[in-house]
């Protein structure tokens, strides 16, 4: 029987006592309950919360072998009142169906998205710990279940939402590689969507990196390498002398809900911001005059992380230690905002 209604069918003992949130791995333990939605016949339907459990899902699924998933990462916070906050959930939620849209996958409904949502934050409000490094990451996806190997848009799909309590995600500051040979996205791609093959896409090359002691790479446009565009899991700013630089979004780059918070918070406090595309030669040419003052990623997970250094070719650069630390700025006014600790000048908090 087809139904919208939402089920709950609660945990009989939670695990929450076997966690040490002090020491967390980011998105290795999740919390006692999933939500779930099936696309059946042209219509999302029975809209559970269940115990967090594996799932039996059949060997000719279609995400297995054509990849059509897409996803969310969204945090909630705890204040020292105990109330829960999130951050622009309606940001999250129009950017899954563009993505979702992209893969030719069926739009999740918002107001079954924001039900499911905040009934799992509710049963789940424990795991949501005080604290400025504590928080709840919630993975909103999406994928193709219909079983069949045949190449084309699947019919069925699985909608789900996950949680899991978090720290950093980066441990400390980052060292990135500048792109000259791979690429994460092109023009007309599929770069601008929250879409897994993305994130698979850049293992191989994230793994070069590692390899000579960097972390991550900034990707460059996918034609010449010239263009510095974003890091994957993070947008990226870049502060020559002290005016702030970071791409545009396009069709290659993600539109992060951090990133544009960013700007209008670049702008409300008066600091030298380009929109622009941001060329390597400038980047390199401004570290070797000394006028590369500050290099950070934005991002849900990352927060606002430092980078530290950054290598192109030949040449590496080992960013210096500013003692007006726009990073440091930024990240204390979202996290302030966010965190339910400044008030919300933008109107972007919301109560669970
Ligand atoms: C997020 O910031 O939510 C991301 O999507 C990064 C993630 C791949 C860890």
């Amino acid at each position: 029987m087809i139904t919208t209604e939402l089920k709950v069918e609660k945990i009989a003992q939670s695990k929450i006592g076997d966690v040490d949130f002090d020491n967390l791995t980011f998105g290795s333990i999740f919390t006692d309950h999933m939500f779930e939605c099936d696309y059946i016949d042209g219509v999302w339907q029975n809209p559970k919360i269940s115990p967090y459990q594996p799932l039996t899902i059949d060997p000719s699924a279609k995400v297995f072998h054509y990849g059509q998933a897409v996803f969310e990462g969204m945090k909630a916070y705890r204040d020292d009142n105990d109330d829960i906050w999130m951050f622009r959930p309606d940001q999250n939620q129009k950017r899954i169906n563009i993505s979702a849209e992209r893969l030719d996958m069926p739009a999740f409904p918002k107001d079954l998205f924001f039900e499911g949502l905040t009934a799992l934050l509710k049963l789940d409000k424990e795991w949501i710990k005080k604290g400025d490094d504590s928080a709840l990451y919630i993975r909103p996806f999406s994928m193709a279940t219909e079983t069949c190997v045949s190449a084309s848009a699947a019919n069925q799909y699985k909608f789900m939402i996950i949680c899991s309590p978090v720290q950093s995600y980066y441990t400390g500051d980052v060292r990135v590689v500048f792109a000259d040979k791979y690429s994460r996205s092109a023009n007309g791609g599929v770069g601008y969507a929250k879409a897994a093959g993305n994130y698979a896409a850049s293992f191989y090359p994230a793994k070069l990196a590692k390899e000579q002691g960097y972390d991550q790479v900034v990707w460059t446009d996918a034609d010449k390498h010239e263009f510095l565009e974003e890091a994957g899991t993070m947008n990226v700013f870049f502060r020559v002398n002290d005016t702030l630089l970071t791409a545009p979004t396009s069709d290659r780059i993600l539109d992060g809900i951090t990133r544009k918070s960013l700007l209008e918070i670049i702008k409300a406090d008066n600091i030298d911001l380009e929109v622009r595309k941001v060329s390597v030669t400038e980047i390199v040419e401004a570290a070797k005059k000394g006028e590369l003052k500050e290099m950070f990623g934005s991002g849900t997970a990352a927060v606002i992380s430092p980078i530290s250094a950054f290598s192109h070719g030949d040449y590496s650069y080992e960013m210096p230690t500013m003692e007006d630390s726009f990073a440091k700025h930024l990240k204390k006014r979202l996290t302030d905002i966010q965190r339910n600790k400044s008030e919300d000048q933008f109107g972007w908090r919301y109560k669970v």
